[in-house]
């Protein structure tokens, strides 16, 4: 059975948590898209692990774990990554994690530009600042610098030359900055190409090898369907396809091959960075909810803005994606709410919308229609019987379900891996 885990709302849903638990039944996880933008956490007893280019099922000692070509690596993260881990005696070996030869390589200068770009633009996108939209733009324009690159010595010379007489050039010119030496940046990526290299190989190979041994995959998904390039809430998306469709051009492996696509969504609704956010809560709500989910960034600790869930993105999501089975995450932060909204249409200019506009005019103006629910008010995060919630937390997540026309099979009801209820 290949699965695939996404994202349905901006990212956060609680992914990370979601793999660990999946990944004990099956043999191997990948990461195809994204990169160190990503911030999956796992809470294993007292700690607490966050993993950024790393899959989320590292910590199970006998798995497998794959970085797809369609994933942006930055090697100094990814290498500190994999050291942190060691001192808490996790061992990351070749033999359990194989990079693709062909992921894009973060260079230090598309950092830089990340952040110059974010700074001469009137609306900001509140970018995680780690190189990634520079870095799928080399990728498009066909200048950037890949795995397999890094681990030929001449190879490396000829592309970091090319691409540094164009972006000092830029930098100078178009930032008023110093520009990147040459050498300096040649040495350190050699360097870090000669650590990566016994993990390096055709991770698609691989991948289809071991379908056809009849082993099972989890893909997973970074970021949220309204973060996707295609299909989000554009321009304030990240630069990659997050929607399951990015499995296939991520990884090698052909749709052909996947079985399920499962959607992580949060009880409610968070976004870091810019952009519109219809059902975002007013101030009061935000702090109480922001505190009690603990809504930080897991990359960057920006507090997240948080809002009612916005059935309209999800149902879009379930659609788009393919989505047979949902699980809701982080139910127990409402636990102390009065009522619970449901927003299931947008008004705008006398018009509603039910389905997810494409008009950024008409999203970023977009007022909720809400369906009002009672709360339940009643702790339930030490619940694991479907049967044994309160009834009023049984009746949103089938008013949910209703709405979404998809099977809520797994509710999360606490950070900890045993604190999910399957249904
Ligand atoms: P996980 O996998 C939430 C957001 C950023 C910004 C926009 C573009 O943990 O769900 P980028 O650095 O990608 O160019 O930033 O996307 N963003 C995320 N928000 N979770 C993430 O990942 C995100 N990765 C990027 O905040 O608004
Ligand atoms: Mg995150």
């Amino acid at each position: 059975m290949n699965i695939v885990v996404i994202g349905a709302q901006w990212g956060d849903e609680g992914k990370g948590k979601l793999i660990d638990v999946l990944s004990r039944d099956t043999d191997i996880t990948v990461r195809y898209q994204g990169g160190s933008n990503a911030g999956h956490t796992v809470v294993v007893g007292q700690a607490v692990y966050v993993f950024h280019l790393l899959p989320s099922a590292i910590l199970h000692q006998g798995k497998q774990c794959v970085i797809g070509n369609g994933v942006v690596v930055d090697p100094k993260a990814l290498l500190g990554e994999i050291q942190g881990l060691a001192k808490r005696g996790i061992s990351v070996t070749p033999q359990r994690l194989k990079i693709s030869d062909r992921c894009h390589i973060v260079m230090p200068y598309h950092r830089i530009l990340d952040g110059l770009r974010e700074s001469k633009r009137k609306n900001k996108i509140g970018t995680t600042g780690r190189g990634i939209g520079p870095c799928y733009a080399d990728k498009a324009t066909r200048c950037g610098i890949r795995m397999i690159d890094l681990i030929n010595p001449q190879v490396l010379k000829a592309k970091l030359e090319d691409n540094l007489r164009e972006k000092n050039e830029i930098f100078k010119k178009v930032y008023g900055r110093g520009h990147f030496p040459f050498k300096a940046v040649y040495q350190e990526y050699l360097k870090y190409g000669k650590k990566l290299q016994p993990y390096v190989c055709d991770t698609a190979l691989y991948l289809n090898q071991c379908i056809d041994k009849k082993k099972s995959i989890l893909f997973e998904g970074a970021q949220g369907t309204f973060l996707d390039i295609d299909f989000g809430t554009y321009p304030f998306v990240t630069s990659s396809n997050s929607i399951v469709g990015g499995v296939c051009t991520g990884s090698g492996v052909s749709p052909t091959k996947i079985d399920k696509a499962i959607a992580c969504a949060k009880a409610y609704t968070t976004r870091v960075g810019e952009g519109p956010f219809p059902t975002e809560f007013r101030a009061g709500l935000k702090e109480e909810i922001r505190k009690k989910g603990n809504e930080f960034g897991s990359t960057t600790g920006r507090p997240r803005r948080c809002g009612w869930f916005d059935n309209v993105l999800v149902r879009y999501a379930a659609i788009i994606n393919g989505i047979s089975e949902l699980a809701i995450m982080k139910l127990d932060v409402l636990d102390e709410l009065e009522e619970i909204k449901i927003c299931t249409a947008y008004r705008y200019k006398g018009r509603i919308y039910k389905d997810f506009p494409t008009d950024f005019e008409v999203f970023s103006h977009a007022k909720p229609v809400y369906e009002t629910m009672k709360g339940w008010k009643t702790p339930i995060s030490h619940i694991r019987h479907y049967a044994d919630l309160p009834p009023n937390a049984k009746k949103y997540i089938r008013r949910l379900e209703h709405l979404l026309k998809v099977r809520i099979k797994y509710i999360s009801n606490g950070v900890k891996r045993d604190q999910i209820i399957f249904r």
